[in-house]
């Protein structure tokens, strides 16, 4: 990834490394961008044009950089654990008064106490929650809601899965993979090929390499499946809770407190 000389010294070109992580994204979930233009109208639906949102997990960003390009009185707190994809987010908003990044750990009890607001109109995330299994996930389900304002809106976008529906799961899996499998004989990009052009920058090597004593290659929870999001949701204090989009993969579910 080149390196573009700013006033301020040398530093990485962060809407190059956020095209690529768009790209590598995108081999996984084709139907990305859609499932983003849904929860960014389901946002405006509920809680109107000029919202507080937490985007959770947020990596590098991609909810509050799609979020302000379209509303641009929003704010947005951003929450990762990764170092890397949060030197990408800090450097793509440097100097937004709108944007706080928090590094936090979402398995850890203490994280909320870390974030510049108490409350929020919105709390959004997207392919990453089912890195926690279900234990963490409904615990942190629960420090969700209580972030949610009275009215206010969380929406999961992620790969949930059914286990009553084992044959639609094994036929649509097979037929996303071997479209995957195209794709990278075309050139895609894929998970680890994207972290090893991240250790290879001068810029990204050290926050990489931190990143992989963090996680190791990857981390998946069990995945459960969007009745067990929508009644875990309800019982943590949400009002409503229903999916509001879907593919043949995934599911972007919305809580109305
Ligand atoms: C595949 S990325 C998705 C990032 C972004 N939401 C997007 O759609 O591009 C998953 C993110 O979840 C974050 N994550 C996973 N487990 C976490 C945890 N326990 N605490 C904080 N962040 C976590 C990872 O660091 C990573 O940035």
């Amino acid at each position: 990834m080149s390196e573009t000389v700013t006033g301020a010294g040398v530093g990485a070109d962060w809407r190059g490394w956020q095209n690529s992580w768009d790209r590598q994204q995108e081999w996984y979930m084709p139907d990305r961008e859609e499932r983003f233009r849904v929860m960014l109208d389901m946002v405006e639906a509920c809680v109107g044009p000029a919202p507080r949102v937490l985007d959770l997990a947020c990596g590098t960003g991609s909810i509050t950089d799609r979020l302000l390009k379209r509303f641009p009185d929003a704010v947005s707190t951003g929450v990762d654990l990764d170092p890397a994809l949060l030197a990408i987010a800090e450097g793509t908003f440097a100097g937004d008064p709108r944007v706080t990044f928090v590094t936090a750990d979402l398995k850890d009890a203490g994280w909320v106490e870390l974030l510049p607001y108490d409350s929020y109109d919105a709390v959004l995330t997207a392919t990453a929650l089912h890195w926690l299994h279900s234990e963490p996930l409904a615990a942190l389900y629960g420090q969700v809601a209580g972030l949610v304002r009275d009215g206010g809106v969380f929406m999961n976008a992620d790969h949930m899965i059914d286990p009553a529906t084992p044959r639609i799961n094994a036929a649509e899996r097979a037929h996303r993979h071997a479209g995957m499998e195209r794709a990278k004989a075309a050139g895609a990009v894929d998970w680890a090929d994207w972290w090893a052009l991240a250790a290879e920058d001068p810029v990204l090597a050290g926050p990489t390499a931190k990143r992989y004593e963090i996680y190791g290659e990857h981390a998946d929870g069990d995945m459960p499946s969007v009745a067990w999001h929508a009644e875990t949701l309800r019982a943590a204090g949400f009002a409503e809770a229903r999916p509001v989009w879907a593919s043949p993969s995934d599911t972007l579910l919305l809580a109305l407190k």
